[in-house]
């Protein structure tokens, strides 16, 4: 393997800004790499599109990100990982690309003792159906419901991550779930299936106790990304890693929100706008 494709950066491409918490999580776990973001902002949200679109808008930023030069492409949005990886899987042939609905439903199969497990999600991630898919593939038995939850997408950008507004709407989606006055019958595992539920983590943890085990899809993935490095001897050997963020509008919206997902500081000056369609 040439020195050069190694120490490429790792593409990571999401509907918007919620994808934030994967970068986080891949900064995290892979410090010494490099990654390049980018958010379709202007066509945000996929949520609620059709899966024509959402394969058409995945396919289109991919080829952004890969005409930068990368050597992975990680789909942090979950409703394009639902609906779009094996497109972009048979568009990009010979380019790892790993989405987040598998390694966030492994885990979950994992964390859950009943095998009693809840999805959240967007509308379009829940129609697709992947995620009680991939549960029962490392689960087999499991007992999965999936529930979309819009409203969680919205609240989180507005930054109402807490107080007894959020708690209200957590409790409306979710106690028929997890609060059945019969203890067996109840989820013991929430799996986040949407780029921005991880900022909502602590409330639905305060919200639904310690007993049920919350799952995230970023830091599965980034752990899943780390092994397709390794496997294919592509881990950066060299350079000084950084970090490259687009955005399809509003450079300035952008920079504001990540603050929600990502605990470093971002200007608008950091984000250059790029035309994908
Ligand atoms: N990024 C999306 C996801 O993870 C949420 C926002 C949207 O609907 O585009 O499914």
């Amino acid at each position: 393997m040439p020195a050069k494709r190694r120490d490429l950066p790792i593409g990571v491409f999401d509907s918007g800004i919620g994808g934030l918490t994967v970068l986080k999580a891949l900064r995290e776990r892979l410090p010494g790499e490099s990654l390049i973001y980018l958010g379709d902002t202007a066509r945000l949200p996929y949520g609620t599109k059709s899966a024509a679109a959402i394969s058409h808008y995945a396919v289109q930023a991919a080829h952004a990100l890969v005409s930068t030069g990368i050597k992975a492409l990680v789909v942090a949005d979950n409703t394009s990982s639902a609906l779009a990886l094996e497109t972009l899987r048979t568009e990009f042939p010979g380019l790892p690309v790993i989405g987040v609905v598998e390694p966030g439903a492994t885990a979950a199969g994992h964390a859950s003792a009943n095998g009693r497990i809840v999805v959240i999600a967007t509308e379009s991630t829940v129609q697709a159906g992947s995620y009680p898919r991939a549960v029962l593939n490392s689960r087999p038995g499991a007992q999965v419901r999936s529930l979309a939850c819009p409203l969680f997408v919205s609240m989180t950008e507005e930054g109402m991550v807490d107080g007894p507004i959020a708690e209200q709407i957590a409790r409306h989606y979710l106690a028929p779930l997890f609060l059945d006055p019969e203890p067996a019958l109840r989820g013991d595992c929430l799996l986040l299936g949407c780029t921005h539920f991880p900022a909502l983590a602590p409330l639905l943890h305060d919200l639904l106790g310690p007993e049920v085990a919350i799952v995230d899809s970023a830091t599965t993935t980034a752990s899943a990304v780390e092994d397709v490095l390794t496997h294919r001897r592509l881990a950066a050997t060299h350079g000084t890693p950084h970090i490259r963020y687009m955005s399809t509008d509003a450079p300035d919206r952008f920079a504001r929100i990540a603050a929600i997902f990502v605990p470093w500081p971002l200007t608008a000056e950091q984000v250059e706008l790029v035309d994908i369609g």
